[in-house]
């Protein structure tokens, strides 16, 4: 079943056509890829996708509803969340309490929220900083913040926005199964992601923007081999070039 369907969006910031006409499909249950150049509008689709921006055209279905005129908060409701590429956690207040934030929506009381924070710090491996301010935190445990404050929403949706990146391989490592056990109890995840080790090891289809429109789709592997796809990374003639000196196979 399709979780999240993107139908023909379009997104026009004055003069410029940030989205163009792009159309993806989510399958519930899957990990999804959204990779693309710098300013291909991935972080533009995720803002359509959860409301906080508006599509010029085109639709948004979640669950078989069109939600295209919805505001953000109730979308989360409905279990649409998203993080965000640049973080900003509120700096003065622990790593529990930043949490407690996200779990206020579906818990009215303190305390059930507190509770909620724990459980997902303990999930995404913050357990150990629970009392810690968040202005304290690494780069790496400020992207695992950023993390637990959209799980604890308790979404169907995760849309994460380069929650890898500024991360060494060894975090980015111990990270992975993190997400694969997100995935594994039942949360579909729609990730923009720039390390490509991690969409070759956990996406199961990936799609790819360039300039606002979708380009290419398909298993991480043969979209990342495509010459299309190259080209859009590299330049004109890039593919061509790689394969005369034959290092295409990444
Ligand atoms: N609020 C905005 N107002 C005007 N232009 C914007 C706005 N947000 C993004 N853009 C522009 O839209 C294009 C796509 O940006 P973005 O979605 O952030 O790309 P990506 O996440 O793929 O790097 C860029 O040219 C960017 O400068
Ligand atoms: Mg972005």
């Amino acid at each position: 079943m399709s979780l999240l369907i993107l139908e023909a969006l379009s997104k026009r910031f004055g003069g410029l056509l940030a989205v163009d006409n792009a159309s993806l499909v989510v399958r519930e249950g899957s990990i999804t890829g959204l990779i693309g150049p710098n300013g291909a509008g991935k972080t533009t689709l995720f803002a359509l996708a959860s409301g906080f921006l508006e599509p010029s055209s085109g639709h948004v279905i979640f669950s078989g509803e069109d939600v295209t005129a919805e505001e953000p908060h109730l979308r989360a409701r409905r279990g649409i969340a998203r993080t965000f590429q640049i973080v900003q956690p509120f700096q003065g207040l622990t790593v529990r309490e930043n949490i407690a934030v996200g779990a206020y929506l579906r818990h009215a009381g303190r305390d059930a929220a507190l509770a909620m924070a724990e459980s997902v710090a303990r999930e995404v491996g913050l357990a150990p900083l629970l009392d810690t301010p968040a202005a304290a935190l690494t780069v790496a445990g400020r992207k695992r913040l950023e993390l637990a404050r959209a799980l604890a929403t308790q979404p169907r949706l995760l849309l994460l926005d380069e929650v890898l990146a500024g991360l060494n391989p060894s975090e980015v490592r111990d990270i992975l199964p993190v997400l694969r056990g997100i995935r594994a109890r039942g949360v579909t995840i729609l990730m923009i992601e720039h390390v490509m080790q991690a969409v070759m090891n956990l996406c199961d289809h990936v799609h790819v923007l360039a300039q606002g429109r979708m380009i290419a789709e398909g298993p991480p592997r043969a979209v990342c081999n495509d010459p299309v796809v190259i080209e859009a990374y590299l330049g004109h003639g890039a593919a061509a070039r790689i394969r005369a000196e034959g290092g295409a196979h990444a």
